[in-house]
C-alpha cells in the first residue's frame, strides 16, 4: 500500500467517523428541545439483564409487561468494567417484550414473545443538573402498547426516579437483577465472560426426584 492511498484512506475513514455524527457529538442519544429522539440501534448495545413481570403475576396487568430486556450504551459498559460506575453520559435502554408461550420442549416458563414497547434513562448533569443523580427517565411506549413514539419528554422526579432512587443497588440502577453489570462491576476483561472457572453464585442445586 502506498502513502498516498494509506493518507486517502484515513481521510475517508475520518470523513465517516465524522458524518456518522450524533453518537460522536452527544453520546449515544440525542435530546432536541427537551425531547429525546427514540434511540435507534440499542439490539446492538450490550445486554446486561431481563427481569420479567409476567401479567399473570400482576393481577393481570403489569406496570411493565412483560420481559424487561435491558442493554447499556457500549461506551458507558466498558467505563463500567473499568471504573465500576456509570459515567455521565450513561443510556440504559429497557425494551418490553410479552410473554408469547408458557411452555417448550425445554420444560414450562416465561418465554419471550413480541415487543411491546421501549424505555430509557439517561445520566447528565450537562442535561438534567436538577434531577436526582442527574439521571432522567422516558417512554417510548403508547397505553395500547402498539406504537412507538418518535420522541420523548422526560417524566417528572416523583413517577420514576423517585422509586429508582429508594430501590435500586447503585446510582439509580437496578444492578442487582442484572447479572451482567453485577459481576462485571470494575473486573475489567474478566467482564465479558468465560475468564474464570468459578461462577461464584450461590445457587443450591435441587435434589432430581429419580
Ligand atoms: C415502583 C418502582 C419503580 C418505578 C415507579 C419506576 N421504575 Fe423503572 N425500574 C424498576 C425496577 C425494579 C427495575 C428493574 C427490574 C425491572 O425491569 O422490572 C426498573 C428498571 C428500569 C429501567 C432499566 C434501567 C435501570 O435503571 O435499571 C428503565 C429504563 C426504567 N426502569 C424506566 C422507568 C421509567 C421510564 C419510569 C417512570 C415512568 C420508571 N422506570 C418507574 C422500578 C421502578
Amino acid at each position: 500500500m502506498n502513502t498516498t492511498y494509506r493518507a486517502l484512506k484515513l481521510g475517508g475513514l475520518l470523513l465517516g467517523l465524522g458524518l456518522s455524527g450524533g453518537v460522536l457529538a452527544d453520546e449515544y442519544y440525542s435530546i432536541k428541545n427537551g425531547e429525546l429522539e427514540r434511540p435507534t440501534g440499542y439490539r446492538e448495545w450490550v445486554y446486561v439483564g431481563t427481569p420479567v413481570t409476567p401479567n399473570d403475576m400482576n393481577n393481570g396487568k403489569a406496570a411493565f409487561p412483560e420481559h424487561h430486556n435491558v442493554y447499556i450504551d457500549p461506551k458507558s459498559w466498558k467505563h463500567w468494567k473499568k471504573n465500576g460506575e456509570f459515567r455521565d453520559g450513561t443510556i440504559l435502554i429497557k425494551e418490553l417484550v410479552s410473554v408469547g408461550s408458557k411452555n417448550a420442549v425445554s420444560g414450562q416458563g416465561y418465554f419471550q414473545g413480541e415487543f411491546l414497547g421501549l424505555e430509557a434513562t439517561i445520566k447528565s448533569k450537562k442535561h438534567f443538573p436538577n434531577e436526582p443523580g442527574n439521571w432522567a427517565y422516558y417512554s417510548f411506549s403508547d397505553v395500547t402498547h402498539k406504537n412507538l413514539s418518535k420522541t420523548a419528554k422526560p417524566f417528572p422526579a416523583a413517577a420514576c426516579n423517585a422509586c429508582h432512587e429508594s430501590a435500586a443497588a447503585d446510582d439509580f440502577v437496578f444492578t442487582q437483577y442484572y447479572p451482567v453489570l453485577r459481576a462485571g462491576k470494575g473486573k475489567g476483561k474478566a467482564a465479558s465472560g468465560g475468564y474464570e472457572d468459578k461462577l461464584n453464585n450461590s445457587y443450591v442445586e435441587p435434589r432430581g426426584g429419580k
